[in-house]
């Protein structure tokens, strides 16, 4: 049965997608089965995938809407270890047709339910609003959201308003709604300001946040146009570090993984000159 993770910052530009593909890519690595929805119109996941948006004729909008059951859209990358059910520019049609629809609310979930066996994850990349789509991904979200917080000044800006939405879905539609955690993105090691932000976010969801931040890295923001995860355009870049070791904290809280088996991976990047002694230390402690 598959644990489903849904991205969602109403503010565009923080990492959802760079996480959602990113942090798909690893899990993939690490063997896990994992299906990445892209919910969002833009269609950045689909893209970053190296699909053409514009060729894309059946997707979300054509599952969402009932005119596809979710099997026959999914696409499969073998290299990647990756499956996405692509978007196109039509979901953002979508929005209003919903409106008539019966369960216009759960369509997502509900859509999933013929592939939950097929998946060991399914990663749900929302669009930058708080509208009916990411609704839908909300109420998909059967073990939590996923929250990425660009480490910038005013980050917790507008956060109040995710955590508002995310308490009135609870108390009217969907009371189990949890957040899964919440992950550092694009944090400037050299500058203060990233440090400050890290600790206010620590403050406003204590025990939330993921101890593997996410670099600001340029690696990280050429792979898209290369069509590919960071894993494969730079395995031995910052960025790539950043998202193997979220993968793995997240493998551990999920049981997937136990202390043994993340400390070989450990050692491994050890070894191989990508993590440095204190990187390898603090990551083990805080495992607890
Ligand atoms: N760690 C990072 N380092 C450098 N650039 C990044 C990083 N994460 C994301 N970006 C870039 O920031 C922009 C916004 O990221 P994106 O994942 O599309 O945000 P969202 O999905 O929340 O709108 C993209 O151009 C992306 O390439
Ligand atoms: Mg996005």
């Amino acid at each position: 049965m598959a644990i489903i993770y849904t991205l969602v910052n109403q503010k565009g530009g923080v990492g959802k997608t760079t996480t959602a593909i990113n942090l798909g890519a690893y899990l993939g690595y690490y063997g896990q089965k994992v299906l990445l929805v892209d919910l969002d119109p833009q269609a950045n996941a689909t893209s970053c995938l190296g699909i053409n948006k514009n060729d894309v004729h059946s997707g979300t909008y054509e599952v969402l809407i009932g005119r596809k059951t979710i099997v026959e859209p999914i696409l499969h990358n073998p290299r990647f270890k990756i499956s996405l059910l692509p978007s196109s520019p039509a979901l953002a049609g979508a929005e209003v047709e919903l409106i008539e629809l019966d369960h216009r609310d759960r369509r997502m979930r509900n859509a999933l339910n013929p592939v939950l066996d097929r998946y060991d994850y399914i990663l749900i990349d929302c669009p930058p609003s708080l509208s009916l789509l990411t609704i839908n991904g909300l109420m998909a979200a059967q073990d939590g959201v996923l929250i990425p917080v660009q480490c910038e000044y005013l980050a917790l800006e507008g956060i109040g308003q995710l955590v508002y939405t995310l308490g009135k879905v609870r108390n009217s539609i969907y009371p189990e709604l949890k957040i899964r955690g919440v992950m550092m993105t694009m944090e400037d090691k050299r500058t203060r300001l990233s440090h400050d932000v890290i600790t206010e976010v620590q403050k406003f969801f204590p025990d939330q946040v993921f101890q593997s931040t996410i670099p600001r890295n340029i690696r990280v923001a050429e792979a898209p146009s290369f069509g590919q995860p960071i894993l494969f355009y730079d395995e031995n870049s910052s960025g790539a570090i950043g998202y193997q070791l979220l993968a793995l904290e997240l493998l551990y809280g999920d049981d997937k993984l136990d202390k043994a088996q993340i400390m070989q991976q450990l050692a491994g990047m050890k070894e191989q000159g990508r993590i440095d002694d204190e990187r390898y230390q603090t990551f083990i402690n805080d495992l607890g």
